[in-house]
């Protein structure tokens, strides 16, 4: 069985650049056998978060949120791809994950991407994101997979533009990152099946 990966997507300006990273995420994952959901706020169209899917009345849940629930319990790993707004992460993130509590995350892995539009590539949004993933239930992988100037280094389909300055740093993460992200994926999922604590 495949390692499901579910890839959420933190922006819903229009003309984000952030679809860039969350596809060029989906085409790794996707590369190394795994079956990626690509949740992206937009198309699911969701409210801002006011109240836990848990709380809410089975007859009065949007089916975008049911089948969010279903994606996220299905999935194994998560990938967060985030842009930096003002040195933090995307509300947009903690909107959509907050209606969760906490069994569609826990003993479950995360890997963290962000970007910019700028030189840093979004770290300090990286690092402000760990605890958050980690409150949540998900042991996130201790490498960042950050885009810095992302409009230069992508397509809008996600492929590395041609002759782009940081398109050697990048690979040279995902050679990493996204093995590292499959291991604890797999790992886990081997030990949810034997029980938890
Ligand atoms: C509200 C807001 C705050 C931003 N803050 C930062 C920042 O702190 N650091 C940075 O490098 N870029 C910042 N930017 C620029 C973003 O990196 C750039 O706009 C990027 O394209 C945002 O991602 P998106 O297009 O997918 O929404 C900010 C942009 C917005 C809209």
């Amino acid at each position: 069985m495949a390692i499901v990966v579910s890839v959420i997507l933190g922006s819903v300006r229009p003309g984000r650049q952030g679809i860039r990273a969350a596809k060029y995420v989906q085409k790794q994952l996707e590369a190394l056998d795994a079956k990626v959901h690509l949740i992206d706020p937009v198309a699911l169209d969701i409210p801002l978060f006011g109240q836990r899917f848990d709380y809410i009345p089975e007859a009065d849940r949007s089916p975008a949120l049911v089948d969010l629930h279903a994606k996220f319990t299905e999935s194994d790993a998560f990938v967060v791809v985030t842009p930096e707004y003002n040195h933090t992460y995307s509300p947009v993130i903690s909107s959509l994950l907050n209606y969760f509590y906490h069994n569609e995350f826990y003993y479950k892995v995360a890997g963290i991407a962000s970007y910019t539009m700028g030189p840093y590539g979004g770290v300090r949004a990286a690092i402000q994101l760990r605890p958050y993933l980690g409150e949540l239930g998900l042991v996130t992988i201790p490498k960042i997979l950050p885009f810095p100037v992302i409009q230069a280094l992508l397509n809008e389909d996600g492929s590395v533009q041609a002759g782009a300055a940081g398109a050697d740093g990048l690979a040279a993460v995902s050679r990493t990152f996204f093995p590292e992200l499959l291991w604890y994926a797999q790992a886990q999922k081997t030990a949810r099946a034997a029980g938890t604590p």
